[in-house]
């Protein structure tokens, strides 16, 4: 099972996109050196600097998620560390554990749902990695003190999302969690809903059991804006998006690049550990992902909202 949450970000599609500029300049330098009288070993000298500027610009990204990789791993090591400390309770133990607390989620836990109605619009690329994130999601999820309710909504079984998750997930049919045809408003009224997406004008500011909070099932690769936003004002229901403004801050970095949008897996670990600690800070602190420009805020941080 992976744990680590590692959507292709913004900040690699950002990486993607000024390398295609670089390909861009070495193909127009080619196209120039290829004019009579130019100098055949100038050119393969620049391109060969462009390639080798392309190499040391991908080793640094491979390095920093790896390093991301590190800090995520040895956070989980110092969390599970009870266990550890008592090597009888066996992996057999915890697994069995686990499907009690979801099981228990099933019936008394935080309502999240994965909005799956808007995967039509999605290539063949992005449809893989929802698949994945929603694998990554329910691991989380498994793995939680306190799961979530998770509904995975207007899953068709006819659709691509559907045979992908069946081709990628194992065990998928078996989930404990609920995979329904149905959409959200077949199942909760409009107004528990809390449809979640980046672009609404009000934070989050606590999670409460009678509301449903709602995932848009999107991957950002074609970076389509507001989708989540259209979606929830269609449905007329209320938004929020996760605090980052009142928690976080802008980092500077070498591309000036910053980023409050995620992935759902992302998003739930976040949802998790604030049901888990009442703290946007920790919960921010510990899976807001480092690429995308932002850090947790140093000065005094806005109060506790408990989840109810
Ligand atoms: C990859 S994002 C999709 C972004 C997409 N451009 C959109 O229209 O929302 C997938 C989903 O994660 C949730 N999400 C991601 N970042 C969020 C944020 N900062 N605040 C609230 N929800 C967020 C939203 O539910 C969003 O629909």
């Amino acid at each position: 099972m992976e744990h680590v949450t590692s959507e292709i970000s913004d900040t690699e599609l950002h990486g993607v996109s000024e390398l295609l500029d670089l390909l861009h300049i070495d193909v127009e330098t080619e196209a120039v050196d290829l004019r009579p009288g130019r100098d055949d070993a100038l050119c393969s000298k620049n391109v060969l600097r462009k390639q080798r500027h392309w190499e040391r610009q991908l080793a640094a990204k491979k390095s920093k998620r790896k390093e991301e990789k590190q800090r995520r791993k040895l956070s989980r090591e110092q969390e599970s560390g009870a266990c550890t400390d008592h090597p009888q309770v066996t992996k057999r133990v915890m697994k069995a554990v686990a499907r009690e607390r979801l099981a228990e989620a099933r019936s008394t836990g935080l309502k999240l749902c994965v909005d799956l109605s808007m995967t039509d619009c999605m290539s063949d690329k992005e449809i893989s990695r929802l698949a994945g994130q929603l694998r990554r999601l329910y691991g989380s999820n498994k793995k939680a003190t306190r799961p979530l309710h998770v509904y995975l909504t207007d899953l068709r079984k006819d659709s691509r999302l559907y045979k992908e998750c069946i081709r990628m997930n194992d065990g998928f049919l078996n989930y404990m969690m609920e995979i329904t045809e149905e959409s959200c408003l077949d199942l909760f009224p409009p107004e528990a809903v809390v449809y979640l997406t980046p672009d609404a004008e009000e934070a989050l500011e606590t999670l409460d059991a009678d509301k449903v909070y709602i995932l848009g099932g999107l991957v950002d690769e074609s970076i389509q804006k507001t989708l989540s936003l259209n979606r929830a004002r269609e449905l007329r229901v209320h938004t929020a998006r996760l605090p980052i403004d009142e928690y976080m801050e802008k980092k500077d970095n070498v591309k000036n690049f910053h980023s409050k949008i995620l992935a759902v897996n992302q998003v739930l670990d976040i949802l998790l550990t604030f049901s888990e600690t009442g703290s946007w800070t920790r919960a921010l602190q510990k899976w807001f992902p480092l690429g995308k420009g932002y850090i947790v805020s140093s000065h005094d941080s806005p109060p506790l909202h408990a989840p109810s």
